[in-house]
C-alpha cells in the first residue's frame, strides 16, 4: 500500500473573510473548527503515515492554547507558514518523512471533503503521478478590469475550476518546487504543470467548496450535511445513499 503524506495549509490571513477576531481555518462550524473537519477525513485513512498543519508564526500561541491538545491527541505536527501559500507549503516539504511515497495538500479552508473523493483522487495521483480535484465551470464568465462596468464576456470552454486535496508522487512535487524559485502560485497542481509533468483531473463536487466570504461558512455548514457517507454494511437505507 502506498504511503502519503498530507499537507493542510492554514496559515492564509484571510483577508476576503474580513472578521478582526477570527481566521476563517480557526473558526467554529457546527460545532468544530474548520481546520479540523479538513484534516480528520484524511487522519482516519490507513494509507496516510503523516499530516502536517501549517499555521502562521503570528497565531502560534493562539494555536497551540485553542487546539494544541487535539493536534497532539489526533498526531498532527505543526509547521510555521510563509507569506504567500507556495511559501507555506514548501516549508511543509521539508518536514515530510522517508516513508511517505505521495504528498497529498489539502486547504484547511475546505472542510466539506468526503471519504470518497479523497480516495478517487489518491487513486488518480497512483496512476499519473499528479491528480486534483476540479470542476467545470459552469457560471457566465465577464471580464471588468474596475468592477464597474463589463469588459467583455469571456468563454468558458475548457475551464475547470481547481480545488484540493491536490495530490502528487513526492519526487515529482519536490522537483516541481525546487524548481519554484520565488514563483507565487495559488495551487500546487501550477507548479506541477510548468515543471512539464501531466496532472490529472477527477471530476470533484460543488460540495468540496472553499471558505473565503463570511457567507461560504453558511453554505459550508449545508453540505456537510449532504456529503456522501461511506456505505454502511447491512441495514443503510439506498435512497439515503443515493441523496447523499
Ligand atoms: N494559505 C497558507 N499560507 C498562505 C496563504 C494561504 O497556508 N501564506 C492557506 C489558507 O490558510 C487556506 C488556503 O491556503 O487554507 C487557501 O488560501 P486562501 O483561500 O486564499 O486563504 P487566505 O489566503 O487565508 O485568504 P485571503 O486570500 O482572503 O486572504
Ligand atoms: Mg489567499
Amino acid at each position: 500500500m502506498p504511503k502519503f503524506a498530507v499537507i493542510i495549509p492554514a496559515a492564509g490571513s484571510s483577508s476576503r473573510f474580513g472578521d478582526k477576531n477570527y481566521k476563517k481555518t480557526f473558526i467554529q462550524l457546527d460545532n468544530k473548527a474548520v481546520w479540523l473537519h479538513s484534516a480528520e477525513r484524511f487522519m482516519d485513512r490507513k494509507d496516510v503515515v503523516q499530516t502536517l498543519i501549517v499555521i502562521a508564526a503570528e497565531d502560534q500561541e493562539y494555536f497551540k492554547m485553542k487546539f494544541g491538545a487535539t493536534a497532539a491527541i489526533l498526531g498532527a505536527e505543526v509547521v510555521i507558514g510563509g507569506k504567500e501559500r507556495s511559501d507555506s507549503v514548501q516549508n511543509a516539504l521539508e518536514k515530510v518523512n522517508a516513508e511517505a511515497d505521495y504528498i497529498a495538500i489539502h486547504d484547511a479552508a475546505r472542510p466539506c471533503i468526503a471519504d470518497a473523493w479523497i480516495s478517487e483522487v489518491f487513486s488518480a495521483a497512483e496512476k499519473s503521478g499528479a491528480a486534483i480535484l476540479a470542476t467545470q465551470v459552469t457560471g457566465t464568465l465577464k471580464r471588468s478590469s474596475g468592477g464597474k462596468t463589463i469588459d467583455e464576456t469571456a468563454s468558458r470552454e475548457g475551464l475547470w475550476e481547481a480545488q484540493t486535496p491536490q495530490v502528487f508522487r513526492r519526487d515529482l512535487l519536490e522537483k516541481a518546487y525546487a524548481e519554484r524559485a520565488g514563483f507565487s502560485a495559488t495551487d500546487d497542481a501550477q507548479l506541477m504543470e510548468r515543471a512539464g509533468h501531466p496532472v490529472s483531473i477527477v471530476r470533484g463536487s460543488s460540495l468540496n467548496l472553499k471558505i473565503t466570504r463570511r457567507d461560504d461558512l453558511k453554505l459550508a455548514s449545508c453540505a456537510l450535511r449532504k456529503l456522501p457517507r461511506a456505505k454502511k454494511t447491512g441495514g443503510g437505507n439506498p435512497l439515503d445513499e443515493m441523496l447523499g
